[in-house]
């Protein structure tokens, strides 16, 4: 029997113009190009300045350059789901003023938040809409206004963000590539190391909780760290061991972008060259729900059609979590 799956038949970005260098963070705060580089491996990131624009603007654009590519009409789409921890608002959902945005007059539209393993669970629910034959053609977004959540006088934490979007198209496929395998996982955070404490629920916005910074994002840089580097690496060779992919069965391995020591971690564990990891944390930083796309948007002249591709990601929640994929464009 033919087996249905979802296949990305495009791929579409946004990038804010304004580039913010470790040299100008030198400005603000104390740190220093060096520090930054060799700790993470950033160089600089897109701020998006305009205050009239946020993360739905930045996932609206990524959308219609994927839509463009495909050639595919927004009136045809059935569904958008937009990753992101930095919605316009409480709500209505980003997806809701995207799909106004480009005129998906048919498609509904919900945001997913699973911080920066956002995209990859976002692209696992489209892809399964798909196979089960209730959507023909999904959008799935990542796109974050990181910027709007940082505080540029807690240098540990603001240094290593950027804003971003990366959108991808979701087709039926039946040639045998498109999301084979995934695997996620959550451990719920209750100790607090990866968080944006008011504005919710819990703690509504108030004078103190402004006056508190607590609406910035606040971790335990070590604890993440840590929980990253081996969430990471042992779900990514998880997959691959359940699918029987040996290191030279993988063309890339696609990876969230928050550290480049993160990164090389995980692609040791999967026995991995450095030629086969797609790495652009030096331009953009960490954009979040935004990174796995603007990988593939990025990579996508280099990648064939019948390449497997390992996407990665941990984040906030914590959620991580890997998926499997052959790429299908020709
Ligand atoms: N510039 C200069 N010095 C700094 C800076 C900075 N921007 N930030 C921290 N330092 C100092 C610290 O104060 C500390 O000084 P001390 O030894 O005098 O106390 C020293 O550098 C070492 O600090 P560490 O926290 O041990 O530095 P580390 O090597 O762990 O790097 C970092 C910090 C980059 C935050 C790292 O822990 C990290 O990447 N953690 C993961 C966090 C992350 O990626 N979060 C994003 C969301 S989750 C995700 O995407 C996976």
């Amino acid at each position: 029997m033919e087996v249905k799956r979802a296949k990305i038949t495009a791929v579409g970005h946004y990038l804010p113009e304004f580039r913010m260098t470790n040299f100008e963070l030198e400005k603000i705060m104390d740190t220093s190009d060096e520090w930054i580089r060799t700790r993470t491996g950033i160089e600089e990131r897109r701020i998006l300045k305009d205050p009239e624009k946020a993360t739905a603007f930045m996932g609206a654009e990524a959308s219609k350059e994927a839509l463009s590519k495909a050639g595919v009409d927004a009136k045809d789409v059935d569904l958008i789901i937009l990753a992101t921890v930095t919605p316009d608002y409480m709500f209505p959902a980003s997806a809701c003023l995207v799909q106004k945005m480009i005129g998906a007059e048919k498609a509904f539209a919900f945001d997913l938040s699973a911080a920066c393993s956002g995209f990859l669970y976002a692209l696992s629910t489209g892809a399964m809409y798909i196979e089960a034959g209730r959507a023909k053609k999904v959008l799935v977004i990542g796109s974050d206004k990181m910027s709007s959540i940082l505080d540029y006088e807690d240098r540990t934490t603001s240094i290593l963000f950027g804003d971003g979007a990366g959108a991808v198209l979701l087709e039926e496929s039946t040639d045998g590539t498109g999301v084979i395998d995934q695997i996620h996982y959550t451990e719920g955070d209750v100790q607090c190391s990866l968080y944006q404490h008011a504005g919710g629920s819990r703690n509504p916005s108030t004078k103190e909780t402004v006056e508190n910074k607590q609406h910035y994002i606040s971790q335990d840089g070590r604890t993440v760290f840590k929980k990253a580097t081996m969430g990471m690496a042992d779900v990514s060779l998880e997959i691959m061991e359940k699918n029987n992919l040996a290191p030279e069965d993988v063309a890339w391995l696609v990876p969230h972008q928050a550290n480049l020591r993160i990164i090389d971690a995980t692609a040791n564990r999967m026995g991995l060259s450095s030629e086969k990891v797609m790495i652009n944390i030096n331009k953009y930083g960490n954009t979040t729900a935004g990174t796995i796309p603007l990988c593939l948007y990025d990579w996508q002249d280099k990648l064939n059609f019948g390449d497997n591709l390992i996407l990665a990601a941990f984040g906030g929640g914590f959620t991580w979590g890997a998926i499997y994929l052959k790429w299908g464009i020709k």
